[in-house]
C-alpha cells in the first residue's frame, strides 16, 4: 500500500500531482471559468461580503495564511486568519456579511469545529475546506469545497496542505468572477498556469531532489536552525519549519525575514543554518539583504529561489531552484522540496517519519 515507497509520507509527497489534478477536475470549465458546485453562496452574497475570517490548526492554519494573501489579492475582501483554539475564546468581531472559512484535512479537529460553531452562533456563514466528505466540519458548514487529496496516512500533512492551496486558488478566482476584480485575459492566464502545476510538481520530483537530500545531510547534525522569508515565503516558511520540527525533532523557527534583526538575530552564530525562501520576485531584493545580514553573522545559507535567479548564488551558500509560475501559486511548487527536506532529515536521524513521537493524526480533543 506504500506503492514501493519506504513510508506513507514519501508516497504522499509523490501523490501530489494526482492530488492537484483531482482537486481541479470538473471545476475548470472551458479553460476559463471556475465552477464550484459545493458552494451555494450566490453572486449577490459574494458581492455583499464585508470580511472573511479563516480558522484552522497547525498545517491547515499555514495553508489559510497563504489563502489570506490569495483571497485578498484576487478579491480585495479583507481576510483575517486565526488559530481555531484562539478564535473560539477571543470574542471575534463577527458582523453581518462575514464569511468564516474553516480549513481542516480531517474535518474532525475539535478546536476547528468549536470555532466554526462559535461563528455560526454569531450569524456568520461558514464554508469548509476539507478533505473528508461526510466529516463533522463538512456536515456543519453551509458551503463545502473539498480537497481531493485522497486519504492521508502519515501524521505529517503534505498532500492535504498543498491541495488546500489549490482549493484557495480555485476559490479566489471563483469569487473574483462575481466581483469582477480580474479581467478576462488575466483570468485565463491564471487558469492556464494553475493547470500546469501538476506537471511542474512531477518534473520537480523527477529532478534535482538529490540536492535536497545533501542539504538534509548538512542540517541533520545541527540543533537549531531558521527559516526566513517575506510575504508568501513567510507563510511557507512556517509550514516548512513545522514539518521539519515534527518529524526530525530539530528545533527550528520561521521568521519574517525583515523581523530577524528585532531580536532573534542574536541566535545566529557561526555555522547556524538559515533556510531562506526567496521565491517572491517583488521582494527578492529585500530578502537578499536579509540573507547578507545573516551571512555577516556566520550563518550557512540555503536559498530557495525561482529558476533563473542565479544571482542568489553570489550571496547564499547553496541554492535550490523552483519552477516559475504565477507568483501566488509558487508555494504549491516550493513546498515540495521543503517537504522532502523534512523527510530526508528525519530519515537520516533515524526517526519514524510516518509516526512522530507525541503526535496523533487527528486531534479530536481540545
Ligand atoms: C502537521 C499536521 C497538523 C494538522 C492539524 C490540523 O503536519 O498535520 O498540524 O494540520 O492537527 O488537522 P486538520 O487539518 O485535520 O484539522
Amino acid at each position: 500500500e506504500k506503492n514501493g515507497f519506504d513510508s506513507f509520507m514519501l508516497k504522499e509527497i509523490h501523490d501530489q500531482p494526482r492530488a492537484y489534478e483531482d482537486t481541479m477536475r470538473g471545476r475548470i470549465e472551458a479553460r476559463s471559468t471556475i465552477v464550484l458546485p459545493g458552494i451555494e453562496l450566490s453572486e449577490v452574497q459574494i458581492r455583499g461580503l464585508k470580511q472573511i475570517h479563516m480558522v484552522a490548526c497547525g498545517t491547515a492554519y499555514h495553508a489559510a495564511l497563504v489563502g489570506k494573501t490569495v483571497i485578498e489579492r484576487l478579491t480585495r475582501i479583507p481576510v483575517e486568519v486565526d488559530l481555531a483554539s484562539e478564535y473560539r475564546y477571543r470574542m471575534p468581531v463577527i458582523r453581518k456579511n462575514t464569511l468564516v472559512i474553516a480549513v481542516s484535512q480531517s474535518g474532525e479537529t475539535a478546536d476547528t469545529l468549536a470555532a466554526m460553531r462559535e461563528a455560526k452562533q454569531w450569524g456568520a456563514r461558514v464554508m469548509a475546506i476539507t478533505n473528508v466528505i461526510g466529516s463533522s466540519v463538512a456536515r456543519e458548514a453551509d458551503d463545502c469545497l473539498f480537497t481531493l487529496a485522497g486519504p492521508e496516512i502519515a501524521v505529517a500533512s503534505t498532500k492535504a496542505y498543498s491541495s488546500q492551496l489549490i482549493a484557495f486558488y480555485l476559490l479566489g478566482i471563483f469569487m473574483a468572477q462575481s466581483l469582477e476584480t480580474l479581467d478576462q485575459a488575466t483570468q485565463i492566464e491564471l487558469i492556464t498556469m494553475l493547470e500546469r502545476l501538476p506537471a511542474q510538481v512531477e518534473d520537480m520530483l523527477k529532478g534535482n531532489m538529490e540536492a535536497v537530500r545533501q542539504i538534509a545531510e548538512q542540517i541533520a547534525g545541527h540543533n537549531h536552525l531558521f527559516f526566513i522569508g517575506r510575504g508568501l515565503d513567510y507563510s511557507l516558511a512556517m509550514e516548512a519549519s513545522l514539518k521539519l520540527k515534527e518529524i526530525s525533532y530539530l528545533h527550528s523557527e520561521a521568521y519574517a525575514a525583515g523581523e530577524l534583526k528585532h531580536g532573534s538575530l542574536a541566535l545566529v552564530e557561526d555555522g547556524t543554518p538559515v533556510i531562506a525562501l526567496a521565491t517572491q520576485e517583488l521582494l527578492l531584493e529585500k530578502t537578499v539583504s536579509n540573507i547578507k545580514e545573516v551571512k555577516a553573522r556566520g550563518a550557512y545559507v540555503i536559498a530557495f529561489a525561482l529558476e533563473g535567479n542565479t544571482e542568489l548564488e553570489k550571496t547564499a551558500d547553496q541554492v535550490i531552484y523552483v519552477p516559475r509560475t504565477f507568483s501566488l501559486f509558487t508555494p504549491a511548487l516550493a513546498v515540495v522540496p521543503l517537504q522532502l527536506l523534512a523527510y530526508y532529515t528525519a530519515s537520516i536521524r533515524g526517526n519514524d517519519v510516518d509516526k512522530p513521537r507525541n503526535l496523533a493524526k487527528s486531534v479530536t480533543v481540545e
